[in-house]
């Protein structure tokens, strides 16, 4: 008889106030194996996740972990059974040291009782160094680049002991550089016997990376299989259905970029010469027309999403001029960038969202215009909403839930849903697709296509080469806080892009 697998999961369910998350779903993780689990937002994978992981009781199924029946009634117990996880959104603490994130709740104690410092640093460095991360351990966290973070608490997974460890998305914030980096780390961490189930919207690299894979489709499993016998198109059909092949295969082959060509006579909107800030950007020279499109691509921490956010007037640029429509102005602040006619939607959605409000006031309320939108009656903020929902297919269909209780990918698109009420001169979008499924992702596409044709400039700044491809009419490509390269009125392709970057 075959051993027992490390992780079996029959007839699990799960609820949420009379909606269901999972209908009855099995599944089995062998050891030694990275597993992976893709589907829609909201299918039911981070749900199933949290269940394994202790976070919440299932309310039917049962779980076996060698063979042996277990019930977590916490994260704790699950990480007393040698279970981690790295959740969607990162849970470390940015205000402390590399070190204290590595061994939170595991720190070193001195005869006082006191944290023995350097003994924290000394294990923590020799730790990192196992697994190959080239960080100071005294370094504070949210000084460092994201994909460094999400690498970091990957580390304090492991180095609580986990031999099974779940990693959520881990490669939505990492660029491609860094993902490498991950997959070797897994690989090796693989042939030491540890087991991972890792979920992702980019099936690239969950064919890259993976054993298996098993699909969930509304809350219930749509099939299973080894990586080896079946390819993207078969893991589209079982997520979404027949006839949608071409969503992701669009984005794999030469682009044609429509260039400046198609928006040469209208008007430039945005313009900007010479923007810097610190060591972020330096020497950056833009323009953007009424109805076009500009994308800016970069690896993570070469600089678009700081310039994004400086045009926007978070941390103002402190060298060059921007223009917007001829007239020169000062962003000083957020106020004055949306007075001026911009909007922005940032790559980290808790920074804009309300967690415990209704999806319709998340789609009509900003940090800075609690007060101005009173004007906006509850009954039209709701029709509002309702139209958004139906346009963007957010699910579930229900403008008072709150928002915290949608899924990752949800929640993006109400993010971006606020935008389609108070349509701006420019829009910036950082990161629009992030954690976003293939059927989501297209509706964003057509969504900015929309806007674009109404006459709106827009720009996308992010790190995935897919983003930049699918939305963009014309592509700037930085490299360490400079436009090393554009691309307009010509074909590219993901190949290029990167050697650009
Ligand atoms: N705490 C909660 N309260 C109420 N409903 C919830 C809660 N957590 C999840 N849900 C619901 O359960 C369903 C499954 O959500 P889940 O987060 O598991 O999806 P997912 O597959 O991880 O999606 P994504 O790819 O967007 O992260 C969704 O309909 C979601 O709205
Ligand atoms: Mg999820």
């Amino acid at each position: 008889m075959p051993p027992a697998p490390l992780l079996e999961l029959r007839a699990v369910a799960k609820s949420f106030g009379g909606v269901a998350a999972l209908k009855g779903v099995d599944f089995t993780l062998d050891a030694g194996e990275i597993h992976g689990l893709v589907g829609e937002n909201g299918a039911g994978k981070s749900t199933l996740m949290k269940i394994i992981a202790g976070v919440h009781a299932g309310d039917q199924g049962e779980m076996r972990l060698a063979g042996d029946v277990v019930r977590f009634r916490s994260a704790r117990d699950a990480r007393a059974a040698g279970i981690g996880m790295v959740h969607q959104e990162l849970a470390i603490v940015p205000t402390l040291s590399v070190a204290e994130n590595v061994l939170l709740g595991m720190q070193p104690r001195n005869r006082l009782g006191f944290i023995d410092w350097p003994a924290m640093i000394a294990i923590a460095k020799r730790h990192l160094e196992n697994l190959g991360l080239v960080v100071d351990p005294r370094a504070e966290m949210a000084s460092l680049p994201l994909g460094m973070q999400q690498l970091i608490e990957i580390a304090r997974v492991l180095f609580s002991g986990a031999r099974l460890i779940i990693l959520d998305e881990p490669t939505s914030a990492l660029s491609p550089p860094e993902i490498t980096r991950l997959f070797a780390l897994l690989k090796r961490l693989r042939a030491e016997g540890r087991s991972f189930i890792f979920i992702s919207h980019f099936l690239d690299d969950v064919l890259a990376i993976c054993d298996r894979v098993t699909v969930f489709r509304n809350g219930a499993k749509a099939g299973a299989a080894r990586v080896g016998d079946i390819d993207k198109a078969w893991l589209i059909e079982r997520m979404i259905g027949a006839g949608h092949h071409e969503l992701e295969e669009s984005y794999l082959g030469e682009i044609q970029l429509r260039g400046p060509e198609g928006a040469a006579d209208a008007a430039v909107v945005l313009a900007a010469e010479g923007l810097g800030r610190g060591t972020s950007f330096q020497d950056v020279s833009l323009t953007v027309r009424a109805g076009e499109v500009l994308g800016i691509y970069g690896f993570m921490g070469s600089g678009q999403l700081d310039l994004a956010r400086a045009l926007f007037g978070k941390t103002p640029p402190e060298r060059g001029i921007l223009r917007i429509e001829g007239r020169a102005v000062r962003l000083r602040n957020t106020t004055r960038a949306r007075r001026a006619g911009l909007a922005f939607v940032p790559e980290s959605r808790r920074s804009m969202l309300f967690a415990l409000e209704p999806l319709y006031k998340n789609m009509s309320i900003s940090v800075l215009d609690r007060l101005a939108r009173l004007w906006l009656k509850p009954k039209r903020e709701r029709e509002i909403a309702r139209r958004h929902i139906a346009q963007l297919s957010i699910r579930p269909a229900q403008p008072d839930r709150p928002l915290g209780t949608l899924s990752g990918g949800n929640q993006q698109k109400v993010a971006l849903a606020k935008w389609l009420t108070f349509a701006p001169k420019v829009l910036l979008l950082s990161e629009p697709t992030r954690g976003m499924d293939v059927g989501a992702k297209e509706d964003v596409v057509r969504i900015v296509r929309r806007l674009r044709n109404e006459g709106l400039a827009i720009i996308v700044a992010s790190a995935e080469p897919e983003t930049v491809l699918a939305l963009a009419d014309r592509i700037l490509v930085m490299r360490k806080g400079r436009i090393a390269r554009e691309f307009a009125n010509e074909t590219v392709s993901k190949d290029r892009l990167l050697a650009a970057a």
